[in-house]
């Protein structure tokens, strides 16, 4: 599956967005090694602390369903490009400092690892092993 592709089901995602509050609706998919492809769109709840974004719904999914090794997500954010929030950089870096994110919208689309967006990112311990 291309980057391309890959933005397409973003996009069809970001159709299911719940987002009455904001009116910003964001739609992502996950690419795992297994060529698995994980959705998700925002979900925005009237306590604006309980909102979940697009990126973390694909990232819950997928673990909950036993995929944990992740080759890209792509994010639509219609006519916006829009980059990740702090908190799914965090989320995507502790699956893998090099998987792609690929931010798009109506007018293309940009590339760049999670260690690009988020360098130094915390991690309990140095060459931690994660199982
Ligand atoms: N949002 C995402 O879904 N992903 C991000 O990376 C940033 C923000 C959502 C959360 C909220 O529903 C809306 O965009 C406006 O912040």
């Amino acid at each position: 599956m291309d980057y391309k592709d890959l933005l397409k089901k973003a996009e069809a995602a970001r159709e299911f967005a719940y987002a009455p509050y904001s009116k910003f609706k964001v739609g992502a998919a996950l690419l795992t090694k297994d060529n698995l492809i994980f959705t998700g769109c925002n979900v925005e709840n009237a306590a604006y602390g309980s909102t979940m974004c697009a990126e973390r719904v694909c990232v819950y999914k997928a673990v909950s369903q036993g995929s944990r090794k992740f080759i890209a997500i792509a994010i639509h954010a219609g006519s916006h490009s829009a980059t990740p929030c702090g908190e799914c950089r965090q989320v995507l870096a502790e699956f893998g400092a090099d998987i792609q994110v690929i931010m798009g919208g109506s007018s293309g689309f940009t590339v760049k690892s999670i260690v690009e967006l988020l360098p130094c990112s915390f991690t309990l311990r140095t060459n931690e092993k994660k199982d």
